[in-house]
């Protein structure tokens, strides 16, 4: 049989704490470290403290202090929660007399006097949702990507590397938007996700299906670096398919080269080949899997559906996926083959933005399946 109070508890707490971002709970006992083993998992408010009378023999549950109620000093919390299902009339009594003045909150107001059967199944995975600190969401990622900011820094980034008159139509285009719409101006490619998605997340693990000549690379590793992260280690896989873009495509020697530019001292493992022979093999012996991943690489709608197909079961949770060109003149079928791919997916957040640019989609795995 299903235990249904974890599902009751998550939507009183959202109901009844609007407008809160710091409580505490009062009562200390077995109801206490069983609420908090729900809460603790699920979005603000936080529980701050736990008031008991008897706080000089319990000290803290699941790492929240335990405070006697004449004691909260400078602890600051926006309500108290009752915290028991046997005893909340009495701990209700309790807990008003002790904060006069204060929001107090019931949990089983309304309901029959408790304890409450709260034994059976957990709802499978319930234990295991990621709270909102732990998954920067693509709403977060698009608002940063989109500043006029992330724009000035890229446009910065990238006149540092060697001169690409791709890269620099594009940048050139930034600055005079930049002129003439003013900070409002909103704008979202490939380069812009990758650098909002690094400085938010701080990716460690970021493969790279296409790189050319790093500026994919460099954006995600500007955004890391701005965002203050620690160990950054990519793999990219290119081909380096001759005069790519109209331009000299310089393999490994050249994008480290790139890179050494901009002051990036670790080390890249690149795959060298085709995407399709190299990748199954490597991701197979990588499972660690990886929290970022672009697609960027074959443009055929075969090819870029083989090279999602692949990446995908490789994203770690929280890990965000970019997949460029979804409105591409020569490839107007990208966008489809996005779209087929994602479509149906639960615990996946998708972004299409097909106006900015050759058109950007990205991803991100929120919750496991
Ligand atoms: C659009 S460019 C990548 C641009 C890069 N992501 C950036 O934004 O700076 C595509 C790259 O994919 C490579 N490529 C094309 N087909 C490939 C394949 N089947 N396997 C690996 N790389 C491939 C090309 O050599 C080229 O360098």
């Amino acid at each position: 049989m299903l235990n249904f109070w974890p599902f009751y508890i998550r939507e009183v707490w959202r109901a009844r704490l609007q407008g809160c971002n710091r409580i505490a709970l009062f009562g200390a006992g077995e109801h206490t470290r069983w609420l908090l083993g729900i809460v603790q998992n699920l979005a603000p408010p936080e529980v701050v403290a736990l008031f008991d009378d008897a706080a000089d023999r319990i000290r803290e549950i699941r790492g929240v202090a335990v405070l006697p109620p004449g004691g909260a000093g400078d602890v600051e919390f926006d309500a108290v929660v009752v915290s028991s299902d046997a005893q909340e009339e009495k701990l209700l009594a309790r807990a008003r007399e002790c904060f006069p003045g204060r929001r107090v909150v019931r949990l089983y107001e309304g309901l029959p006097p408790g304890p409450y059967d709260k034994q059976g199944e957990l709802p499978a995975g319930i234990d295991t949702l990621p709270g909102p600190a732990e998954t920067v969401n693509l709403e977060t990622v698009v608002q940063v990507a989109g500043a006029v900011e992330t724009k000035q820094r890229l446009i910065e980034v990238f006149h540092r590397m060697e001169p690409d008159p791709y890269v620099r139509r594009i940048t050139d285009g930034y600055a005079r938007a930049i002129s003439r719409f003013g900070p409002a101006w909103r704008y979202v490619d490939l380069w812009c996700v990758l650098y909002a998605y690094a400085r938010l997340a701080r990716p460690v693990r970021y493969l790279e299906v296409g790189t050319r000549r790093g500026h994919s690379l460099a954006a995600a590793w500007a955004g890391w670096a701005d965002g203050g992260g620690r160990e950054f280690a990519p793999v990219c896989c290119d081909c380096w398919v001759t005069g790519y873009a109209g331009t000299e495509n310089g393999g490994p020697t050249f994008v480290t080269g790139q890179m050494k530019r901009l002051g990036f001292e670790g080390s890249i493992e690149f795959l060298s080949g085709s995407s399709h022979e190299l990748l199954p093999g490597f991701l197979r012996s990588s499972a660690a899997g990886f929290d970022l991943i672009t697609v960027d690489g074959d443009h055929s709608r075969e090819g870029a559906r083989a090279d999602l197909l692949e990446v995908l079961g490789s994203l770690r949770l929280g890990g965000m996926l970019a997949f460029d060109d979804i409105n591409h003149p020569q490839h107007g079928y990208l966008g489809q083959v996005w779209r087929e791919s994602m479509t149906g997916r639960c615990g996946w957040e998708t972004y299409e933005n097909p106006r900015d640019a050759t058109g950007i989609a990205a991803a991100i795995r929120y919750r496991r399946a």
